[in-house]
């Protein structure tokens, strides 16, 4: 029997490229015995699409430009009958191109194009089932202005902040200043729309804002100043299933070696190619049963409220001293997809991928289930007669 193909897309134009492959190589090794067959989608650093079993094996990505020569460009398109497939493009005069149906894309993108909604939307627009959250829980896990207004306006805590834009900060950067040093002790600046603490700086001093803000804005021009929770203890959760139907796993307790969760901390240590999950960590998080009830609860509501699918880690800031937490923000294609997490709740990695890809296909079958255009050809003669009366009403 011929197996459901499965394409396992990563990389991208992004700073988390490298992460996302590691993301992407677990994923193809955790398919490898399942009921589907996998075809690699790689996305270059420069945005071109690239499938071959070269892309399986880590070790090609040590030099990038040697392993894209080697592999096959690739596009989705559709057949006649209309089912989606990934074709490939072969170079060479006799070389014959390849046409894969495609059962269902595995998304292991982390941050940028591929986890904003944006690669989403291509799948959405070739019919494909995808894994993960819709295109608009996407672009708002990925923009953490809009998810803590939509958060905190739910009533969910969040933390004290102001956003303001690179053009904001050219014409009013003197109050801006003060209005950060108005939120009291240390403060927070970070890149709206990146991930894995890229442009993050704690800072207190006038210098240490400039310094800060001018870095981030290297990456983002959307910037968010927030008051620095301290002491701080972090606490993650994972939330697993579709808005109507999710539960929580269990908490971590991410461990930084510095004050802030760096990207070393989070991906250079001494188990880098294990990506996301070798991070120092405590699981089950070590705070209170109630409290972990209450955050499990709370990034809950907070996947529902922002109608998340599949699975996503929502990560809070908690002040030591009092208990006290804050939603800080959502992943919604967390590192090595929180497996290590899943885990802990009797849930292989291979078990959860099978999970990820079912969530995919029922969302897909209930979008498709719908009414999506009228029969009806309202260009078609007699239609566009009972159209005239619109004419030059626009
Ligand atoms: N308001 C805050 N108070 C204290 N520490 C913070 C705050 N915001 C972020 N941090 C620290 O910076 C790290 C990265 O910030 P985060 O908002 O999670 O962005 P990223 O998307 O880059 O992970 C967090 O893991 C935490 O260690
Ligand atoms: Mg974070």
């Amino acid at each position: 029997m011929n197996k459901s193909s499965v394409v396992v897309a990563f990389g991208g134009v992004s700073p988390e490229h490298e992460v996302s492959v590691l993301t992407g190589m677990q994923a193809l090794s955790a398919l490898k015995d399942s009921d589907y067959q996998t075809v690699p989608l790689y996305i270059s650093k420069s945005g071109r699409w690239f499938t071959g079993d070269v892309l399986r094996d880590l070790e090609n990505y040590e030099n990038l430009q040697t392993l894209v020569s080697s592999a096959t460009p690739c596009v989705f398109t559709h057949l006649d009958d209309g089912r989606p497939v990934l074709k490939t493009l072969p170079s060479g005069f006799f070389a014959r191109s390849e046409e894969i149906p495609v059962y269902a894309v595995l998304t292991a993108f982390h941050g940028a194009g591929g986890e904003n909604g944006s690669f989403q939307g291509v799948c959405e627009t070739y019919n494909i089932p995808y894994t993960g959250s819709g295109v608009m829980a996407s672009s708002i896990g990925m923009d953490k202005v809009n998810a803590k207004n939509l958060c905190g306006a739910a009533g969910i805590p969040v933390v004290e902040g102001i956003d303001f834009t690179e053009h904001q900060w050219v014409e009013n950067r003197e109050k801006i200043i003060a209005r950060i040093q108005q939120l009291g002790g240390s403060a927070i600046i970070k890149p709206v729309h990146l991930g894995s603490s890229i442009g993050v700086e704690i800072v207190k001093s006038e210098e240490e804002i400039i310094r800060a803000v001018e870095t981030a804005f290297r990456y983002d021009a959307h910037l968010l100043a927030e008051q620095a929770v301290s002491p701080l203890m972090e606490i993650n959760c994972s939330v697993m299933g579709s808005p109507d139907d999710c539960r929580a796993s269990v908490c971590e307790r991410p461990l930084g070696k510095q004050e802030l969760l760096s990207f070393e901390d989070k991906y250079q240590g001494d188990d880098a190619a294990k990506g996301m999950a070798s991070a120092d960590r405590i699981i089950p998080a070590d705070i209170e049963e109630s409290l972990a009830e209450s955050i499990r609860n709370t990034a809950i509501t907070v996947f529902k409220k922002l109608r998340c699918s599949g699975l996503a880690r929502l990560d809070f800031l908690m002040n030591r001293d009092t208990n006290e937490y804050f939603f800080n923000e959502i992943n919604t294609i967390p590192g090595s997809f929180s497996f290590y997490l899943w885990k802990e709740s009797g849930m292989s990695f291979n078990n959860l991928l099978d999970t990820l890809i079912k969530i995919a296909i029922d969302q897909y079958q209930e979008k498709n289930g719908r009414v999506q255009s009228y029969e009806t050809n309202l260009l078609s003669q007699k239609a566009v007669k009972g159209l005239k009366g619109l004419k030059g009403s626009k």
